[in-house]
């Protein structure tokens, strides 16, 4: 099967934590757009959902599902969303789309979180994937030296030659060279750096559940 292929099968094997008559949270990248592809499927079974980027608000309203704004709702029954590296225990690094903060607020508003994968996104240890930053553009630079001290090397994304800027209204940053072998321990840590909005380790919201798309079909880890 081709990635494209595995991402649609577990985007489909995701409705089955869908809960009819909840509000969901949904994520944001490639394999969440197959979700919410399938999602439309079911969408006079729930009310609506609370999106994690401007990206899939307008997938999701394009299919006619409505989006809620997160201070309209309470706890979310599940969240689903994709990764770009998944550990045995299920910590996450997210934000290759630029969506880390929503995701971690929608995250931690929700009950469970499901992630959706192939399996080219599970690894042993985290940090293979450049690990993303948020940061407030004044941060940028000691940001920048406080990663060095640790021995990663950090960059600014940029998009058509320009920093990125995301539905916050910030800069990210991708980090290489780490090894993140205590996933809870660097997420608290960086997190607390001045500057930093957000990292993309999920070690507080990791997943509870993951369905791996494989060749053999979906494998489901539970955390
Ligand atoms: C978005 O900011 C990310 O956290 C995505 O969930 C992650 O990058 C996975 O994206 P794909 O499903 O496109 O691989």
């Amino acid at each position: 099967m081709t990635q494209d292929e595995l991402k649609a099968l577990v985007g489909q094997a995701a409705l089955k934590y869908v809960v009819a008559g909840e509000i969901v949270g949904v994520g944001t990248g490639s394999t969440v757009n197959k979700f919410i592809d399938a999602l439309a499927a079911m969408k006079d079974r729930i009310p609506g959902a609370v999106s994690s980027s401007n990206a899939s608000t307008e997938r999701l309203e394009a299919l006619g599902i409505r989006v809620f704004d997160a201070n309209e709702v309470g706890e979310i029954a599940v969240y689903i969303d994709g990764a770009d590296e998944i550990d045995g225990g299920g910590c996450m690094i997210k934000g290759g789309g630029a969506a880390l903060t929503r995701e971690k607020i929608v995250a931690a508003q929700s009950r469970r979180f499901v992630c959706i994968a192939d399996e080219s996104k599970q690894v042993q240890v985290l940090g293979k994937f450049p690990v993303p930053v948020e940061v407030i553009p004044m941060a940028t630079q000691r940001v920048i030296r406080q990663f060095a001290a640790m021995g990663g090397s950090a960059r600014v994304r940029l998009k058509e030659g320009r920093p990125l800027v995301t539905d916050n209204g910030q800069h990210i940053l991708d980090v290489t060279g780490l090894k993140i072998a205590d996933p809870l321990v660097f997420e608290s840590e960086v997190s607390q750096w001045p500057g930093v909005v957000t990292v993309g380790v999920f070690a507080f919201q990791k997943a509870h559940v993951c369905l791996l798309g494989t060749d053999a079909g979906v494998e489901t880890l539970v955390f």
